[in-house]
Formats: C-alpha cells, sequence, structure tokens
C-alpha cells in the first residue's frame, strides 16, 4: 500500500503528515523535508537497536549524529534538556541543524521542546514509533518537559517541519503500549465521530491483530481530526481543549500513583469512562451507551475504575493544577453524547464524589 498522506493547516508553518508502511528506509522523504545539512537524530535505548540504523541510512546525504536518552517518562525532564542541548552546542550545532526525534511521545515532546528553544528555534521532524505518538503526540506542536510539580508544565507550542508515521513500527510495540495508545484512539470518536467509533467496536479483531491497512486507517483518521483541530485552535484557547477528554481525571491518576505506575493512556482510559459517567449523571449519555463506552474501552485491555486508593480529595488536588484550570474554575471535558463533547466548568464536588464513590 501506499503512502497516505494529509496536511496540518497551518499557514507559513503547515506541514505534511505521511503514514504508511516503510517510511524509515525512504531517504527521499527525508531529503524533501530538511533544508540544511546537519542533522540529529534523538532517540532513546530501547528505540535505537529498532531502528535507529535504518533511520541514518537513509540520511545518508547529511552530516548526521545521533544522541541517545535513557528510556522513561522521567528523562523528559529539565535535566536531560540542558544535557540535548550541551550536546547540540558541543557538537557546535548552528541554526541550520535538523533535529529528529525518533520514538514515542516522551522523546517527540522533549525535542521539540529542545526545537523551540535551540538558538530560539531551529527545525524539527517527528517519527513518531508508539501508537499514542503516531495518533495524538506528534501532531499538533505541543511540546514540554515535566517538572517535579507538575506534568508537561514546561514546554512551548512549536510545530514540526514534518511528520513521519512508520505504521511498521507498532509491530515491535509491547502490548501494554499498544493498549495505551487504543485509549487516544478511541477518544477521538467519543469526542467527535461517533461513525469512526463504531468502526473500532466492528473491527476490533483485525486492529488487535494489527492488519498493516486497518492501522493506517485509523492513524489516519485519528491524524485527520486532531489537525482539524490544531488548524482551528492551535494555541488551545477553545475547541482543542476538547482533545482532553479523560485528561483532567487521567492526570490526577498519574501524579497521585506516581509517573510512570499507570501509563498515560491507562490513567485517561479509565479519565474517560468517568467523564462519561458524569454525562450519564447529567442525563446527556443513556444507560446503554454508558455501557458501550465502559466493554468498548475494557475490550482494548483498558482500566475503567479508578484506583482503590484515591478519595474524591485526592482527585481535587491534583484537578486544581490542571492546565485547563481558569480562575480557578475547574473545567471538565464531557460527552453530551458519543461523537460529541463540550467544556463544562459547573461541575460540582458533589457530583464528583457520586461517580468516584
Ligand atoms: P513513551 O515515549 O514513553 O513510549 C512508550 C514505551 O515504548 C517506551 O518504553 C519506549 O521506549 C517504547 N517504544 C517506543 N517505540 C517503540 C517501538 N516501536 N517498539 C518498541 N518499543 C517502543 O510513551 P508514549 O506513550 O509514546 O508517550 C507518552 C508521552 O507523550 C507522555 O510524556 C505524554 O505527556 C506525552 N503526550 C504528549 C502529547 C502532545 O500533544 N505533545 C499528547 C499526548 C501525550
Ligand atoms: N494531546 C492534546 C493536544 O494536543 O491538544
Amino acid at each position: 500500500m501506499s503512502n497516505t498522506e494529509l496536511q496540518v493547516s497551518l499557514a507559513e508553518r503547515s506541514y505534511p503528515i505521511l503514514i504508511g508502511s516503510g517510511l524509515i528506509d525512504q531517504a527521499e522523504l527525508f531529503e524533501k523535508a530538511i533544508n540544511g545539512k546537519r542533522v540529529v537524530v534523538i532517540t532513546n535505548t530501547t528505540v535505537a537497536p529498532l531502528y535507529l540504523d535504518r533511520l541514518v541510512k537513509s540520511l545518508s546525504n547529511f552530516d548526521v549524529l545521533t544522541y541517545q536518552l535513557p528510556d522513561g517518562e522521567q528523562y523528559k525532564s529539565l535535566e536531560y534538556f540542558e544535557k540535548v542541548n550541551s550536546f547540540l552546542l558541543e557538537h557546535n550545532c548552528a541554526r541550520d541543524v535538523t533535529l529528529i526525534a525518533l520514538g514515542g511521545g516522551v522523546i517527540g515532546d522533549l525535542v521539540g521542546f529542545v526545537a523551540a528553544c535551540y538558538q530560539r528555534g531551529v527545525d524539527f521532524i517527528q517519527v513518531p514509533t508508539t501508537l499514542l505518538s503516531q495518533v495524538d503526540s506528534s501532531v499538533g506542536g505541543k511540546t514540554a518537559v515535566n517538572h517535579p510539580l507538575g506534568k508537561n508544565m514546561i514546554g512551548a507550542f512549536k510545530q514540526p517541519e514534518a511528520v513521519f508515521i512508520d505504521i511498521d513500527s507498532l509491530s515491535s510495540l509491547p502490548a501494554r503500549e499498544f493498549a495505551a495508545g487504543m485509549a487516544e484512539v478511541l477518544k477521538y470518536g467519543i469526542i467527535f465521530d461517533r461513525e469512526f467509533w463504531q468502526s473500532l467496536i466492528d473491527n476490533k479483531a483485525s486492529i488487535s491483530a494489527l492488519d498493516n491497512e486497518e492501522l493506517i486507517r485509523i492513524v489516519r483518521r485519528c491524524c485527520e481530526i486532531k489537525a482539524e483541530i490544531v488548524a482551528a485552535d492551535e494555541t488551545e484557547q477553545g475547541a482543542r481543549a476538547l482533545l482532553n477528554l479523560g485528561h483532567t481525571f487521567g492526570h490526577a491518576i498519574e501524579a497521585e500513583m506516581g509517573y510512570g505506575v499507570w501509563l498515560h493512556g491507562e490513567a485517561v482510559a479509565t479519565g474517560m469512562v468517568l467523564a462519561t459517567h458524569l454525562a450519564h449523571l447529567r442525563g446527556y449519555i443513556n444507560s446503554a451507551d454508558f455501557e458501550e463506552v465502559k466493554q468498548t474501552v475494557a475490550s482494548y485491555d483498558l482500566p475503567i475504575e479508578k484506583p482503590d486508593s484515591m478519595s474524591v480529595a485526592d482527585f481535587v488536588k491534583h484537578m486544581k493544577r490542571d492546565k485547563k484550570v481558569q480562575a480557578n474554575v475547574m473545567r471538565f471535558i464531557i460527552p453530551t453524547k458519543i461523537g460529541n463533547c463540550e467544556i463544562m466548568s459547573d461541575v460540582t464536588e458533589t457530583e464528583l464524589e457520586s461517580i468516584l464513590a
């Protein structure tokens, strides 16, 4: 199957997203997307043995350096931000350098933030290798590192020059990571597209069997939705916040349990179920649809119950630090039906108690 392409339309910062099989080996893609001669590929010690040599081979017409971080969310930090910048400076990289992020969302977010800051901004390309990064984090230009007081608290909006999604990389992804990515895929269905949601139920077997055409279809649909939202609201003044369905609850779970104990996608999965429960409580979603959401999320091997140890107070403590908080008011993304969500600021602690009990 040939590559499929779509565009993120942001005037002079527009860029292509290519999705296909074997993209890492297609030198001409990189040659078209890279402006200078110098390229630094940044990856981690898990992804490097799998894909780095192949990518470097595709960059044979460039002057290439590589940098490997240890693997883990804890390295998406100011410490490693500084280490990567130091590496670039030690190797005399100038403003015409292009950075390539080869890996999941941790690498993409960190490299994007370095690209936003190094010498006030250099080009970067995303080569996302996890499902989560292919359908979400590599598109849209949110870049960040974590601070001990909060996840993704230090960052910038910085759009890449291109996103090259090689679907084949999903074959080496651990099953738990694939499931975590499916949480974000399901999220797009609940927020924007009931037909897509239904296809995730109907085609579950071929998706879970990693059928190539099916994977390309779902990744493309998620990227289409995300590209449309980002083009309309790049810096999250309005509609982009809808993409955070399940994240207010999810971030609280991640923070309370300790980062990495629950994967981001797992926490988002439970968060989506909690947000749908809230919608059911308010009468927006009927029992059948609430059940369908729970069963579908669970069918993709994702958790649907909050951790037993977490109280309402634990949730509220973290939710007050959420980036969607405005004037000290917590805002929640709540489905009004499967395929449509709205931002609501009037959720009471009593309602939270009902769903978290
Ligand atoms: P990750 O980057 O930690 O990758 C998950 C694991 O899979 C890691 O161990 C990684 O080394 C490994 N891996 C990556 N590709 C592989 C492959 N092809 N084969 C085998 N192993 C592979 O996690 P993630 O889920 O990709 O991303 C999570 C991060 O993304 C979080 O930091 C989150 O905050 C961020 N995020 C950002 C945005 C955004 O818009 N910028 C959106 C969602 C999430
Ligand atoms: N992951 C949410 C966003 O990019 O806005």
